[in-house]
């Protein structure tokens, strides 16, 4: 398999940053954020000065992450103001948890800005198999988690306020075996032009990335079958994961000011792999 440079964007940080002048001091929230996609777009906000209330079910991993993230910009020479990472347990399936990081956000920082939907999970059944329990926590974390933190955000977050949901390629291609998770990101689909529509009243734009397979932990069991790797990468036309690194752009561009006239969309880092 065809690797990427652990961080392709450490040469341009800065570079990157100067594109985003309005960032700085600003505040946002992350769900899922103890690793992964999530612990990118944390550490990619706070080196561009925004600080961030990473939340995750599993409390431990996420308050590791969140030291580890100011720890590592706090010594990079390419940053300078960096904002604080805090980590925070949360449910997504649970409403009022969403509300409790929207108020540590508040209560540390007196301002909230972006909100990332990014939890998730993605399990494995056949159709004809799948339990009732495996259909209601998929649509709980997948569905549910999205729309209680859109709710959150809609009572905190101002005129300019910025909300992404991280949805997938599955939202419009299938996949053998995961029956439950594609109808989970088909509805985050369609539930990000709802919340675009609505919460468009208030100035709050919300939008979208639809990722392919990207290099987390979520997508680790296909490395350990050959067979289904090959078919994997064969579907890809760049016949390559892509790493969370990689996705990080598509979410500065659309929490940013230069998406100020984006709002109900989806930008797909799949490598070409929604046409295959
Ligand atoms: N990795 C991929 O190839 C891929 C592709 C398309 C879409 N996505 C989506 O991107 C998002 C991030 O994926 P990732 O690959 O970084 O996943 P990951 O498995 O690496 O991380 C997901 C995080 O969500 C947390 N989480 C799970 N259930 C939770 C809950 N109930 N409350 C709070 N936190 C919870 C986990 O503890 C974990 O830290 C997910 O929504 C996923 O569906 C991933």
């Amino acid at each position: 398999m065809t690797t990427v440079d652990e961080n392709p964007g450490r040469t341009n940080t800065a570079t990157i940053r100067a594109i985003y002048p309005e960032m700085p001091g600003k505040v946002a929230v992350v769900t899922g954020a103890a690793r992964g996609m999530g612990a990118q777009f944390a550490k990619g906000l706070a080196a561009r000065g925004v600080h961030v209330v990473g939340g995750d079910i599993d409390d431990v991993a996420m308050k590791a992450t969140a030291e580890r993230i100011n720890a590592e910009l706090a010594t990079d020479a390419l940053v300078e103001q960096p904002g604080r990472v805090t980590g925070a347990r949360v449910d997504v399936t649970v409403a009022a948890d969403h509300e409790a990081l929207a108020q540590v956000a508040l209560a540390e920082h007196g301002r909230l800005d972006y909100w990332v939907n990014n939890a998730g999970i993605f399990p494995f059944a056949l159709a004809e198999e799948i339990s009732p329990e495996q259909i209601s926590t998929t649509l709980d974390v997948n569905v549910e988690g999205v729309l209680f933190g859109a709710q959150a955000a809609a009572r905190h977050l101002g005129e300019g306020g910025a909300i992404v949901n991280m949805s997938s390629v599955s939202a419009l291609r299938v996949r053998r075996g995961r029956g439950a998770y594609c109808a989970s990101k088909a509805a985050v689909h369609h539930l990000t032009e709802s919340l675009a529509f609505e919460l468009g009243d208030k100035g709050i734009r919300v939008n979208q990335i639809a990722p392919g397979f990207i290099d987390t932990e979520m997508t680790q069991w296909i490395k350990g079958d050959p067979e289904a790797l090959a078919k994997a990468l064969d579907n890809v036309p760049l016949h390559r994961f892509g790493a969370p690194e990689e996705v990080l752009g598509a979410m500065l561009f659309l929490l940013s000011d230069a998406a100020r006239y984006v709002t109900g969309n989806s930008i797909s880092v799949d490598g070409g792999s929604r046409h295959v």
